[in-house]
């Protein structure tokens, strides 16, 4: 059978076929298939590394495989080491992706000076879109730097890792993958095979050498990391860094961790000295909240294991067309229609006549039912044109009968609540009683089982 010498991929999502096609079955994108020539020789895909293999060729009984802890870097970033699962584990190939100018280049800066501070780690930070200059004016506006942390302005994969063996450095960043480019095919920078090809040399290099290497990628459209998909399968996790348009607040999260659990996030903020991490989201935003308005509640989401209070803000106002207007920000736009449908049909106040707003402020995105009876009571609230308390706190979800149900971690939310200085808890009437010790601290705590009980409460 004749050898195929090119093969056509997918530019958004590296879908692979051996014929041009007009709209990818993978991601349904049209006009994105590019050719590209296949390499000679194929660096297989499973190429075994010396590093992970130990040497052992031979298959071994569970008990026989080494225990002792993975090495693991601190980034004197508390928030990002959670997230990682407890620090940087040697020898790791982490990708982390965001929209440009989001923090991805500050971010792994600030990482590479803090490991390298304590004089006993060293760093190298290669870029492929900066020039030197550019770097260390980002770097001045950030701090000085004194450990041993050097630059590199290349694109070429195999010289980079010519120069890191030679350096022998702790924590590698590739400032991005897209810029790369490796010999051992043709194709241009930025093309898929071109990034699979990168991306499996510097795996090799950090298996083999245990060098933890952070990668940057640039992401699509739609949010993915720009690439072939295989990339994601290929590091050991993938990182997003997110933040809403103009504000300051940026978010980083795990899609994908093979140390740890991805429901961690780390929160941040880029100030003009570079990025600071904020260990307490919750103050951030509710600082500004204002008090005694109505349409203004205070409710308490999940972000992974960690308790986060927010700020729901509702507004309703008659509308003056025949068709009311809704508009979510940061709530889903489905959800807070069917509250509103709810309300109007287990409430009577009519919905329907009035146009809805709701907003969460700081720009987090709730998807979370819980947040349900929040987005319920600053409807009515508004509506009603009456304040919700300010010390008060509303979590719930709210199902099509107009009941309160119960959801998860209840006790971390209220305990969150209480310390920063919540009296009155509006909360799922189901298995309350098991939450009664915080009335001896001097906590109301208001049971609900459906809205209009809350609202009942709310009202007095
Ligand atoms: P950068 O890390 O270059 O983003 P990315 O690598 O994700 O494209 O960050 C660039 C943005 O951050 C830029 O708009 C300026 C801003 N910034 C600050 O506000 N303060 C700072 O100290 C730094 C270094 C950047
Ligand atoms: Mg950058």
């Amino acid at each position: 059978m004749a050898k195929m010498q090119s093969r056509f991929f997918c530019k958004e999502c590296g879908y692979e076929s051996s014929k041009w096609l007009g709209q990818c079955p993978g991601c349904h994108i049209w006009n994105s298939f590019v050719e590209e020539p296949l390499k000679n020789k194929t660096v297989s895909k499973t190429a075994p590394f010396k590093g992970q293999s130990n040497g052992i060729t031979k298959p071994v009984r569970i008990e026989e495989i080494d225990l002792t802890e993975e090495d693991r870097m601190l980034t004197g970033f508390q928030e990002l080491d959670r997230v990682l699962g407890g620090g940087i584990v040697a020898g790791s190939l982490v990708l982390l992706g965001g929209d440009p100018g989001i923090g991805k280049s500050t971010i792994l800066l600030e990482v590479a000076r803090n490991l390298t501070e304590g004089g006993d780690k060293s760093a190298l930070y290669v870029s492929g879109e900066e020039s030197l200059k550019q770097i260390r004016i980002r770097a001045q506006r950030i701090t000085e730097i004194h450990g041993d942390l050097r630059f590199l302005s290349e694109t070429n994969i195999e010289r980079i890792i010519e120069i890191a063996q030679e350096y022998k450095p702790d924590f590698v960043v590739i400032d991005s993958i897209q810029t790369m480019f490796t010999e051992s095919i043709s194709s241009t920078p930025g093309s898929v095979g071109q990034i699979r090809e990168s991306a499996a040399a510097l795996l090799r290099f950090s298996k083999e050498t245990g060098t933890s290497v952070f990668v940057i990628g640039h992401v699509t459209k739609d949010g993915n990391v720009a690439g072939p998909k295989i990339l994601e399968h290929m590091v050991d996790a993938v990182l997003y860094f997110q933040g809403e348009n103009g504000g300051s607040l940026r978010i980083l999260y795990g899609q994908k961790n093979r140390f740890g659990s991805t429901n961690e996030i780390a929160v941040f903020e880029m100030t003009d000295k570079g990025l600071k991490e904020v260990s307490n989201p919750s103050e951030m935003l509710l600082s500004g909240r204002p008090l005694g308005v109505s349409g203004s509640v205070v409710t308490c989401g999940m972000e992974g294991t960690r308790p986060v209070l927010i700020e729901i803000q509702g507004l309703a106002v008659p509308t003056s067309f025949g068709l009311p207007r809704r508009t979510s920000n940061g709530a889903d736009y489905n959800r807070v229609n069917l509250l509103l449908a709810i309300i109007e049909r287990r409430i009577g106040l009519p919905m329907s006549k009035y146009d809805a707003y709701i907003n969460i402020a700081g720009g987090i995105r709730v998807t979370e039912p819980a947040t349900d009876l929040a987005i319920v009571m600053s409807l009515i609230s508004s509506l009603r044109d009456m304040p919700i308390p300010a010390d008060c706190i509303i979590f719930g979800e709210v199902g099509l009968t107009g009941e309160v149900r119960a959801v998860s971690n209840t006790d971390k939310r209220i305990e969150e609540a209480v310390r920063l200085g919540f009296h009155k808890i509006l909360f799922p009437a189901w298995h309350a009683e098991k939450y009664s010790e915080f009335k001896n601290k001097g906590i109301d705590m208001f049971p609900v089982k459906n809205i209009r009980e809350a609202l009942t409460i709310m009202s007095k």
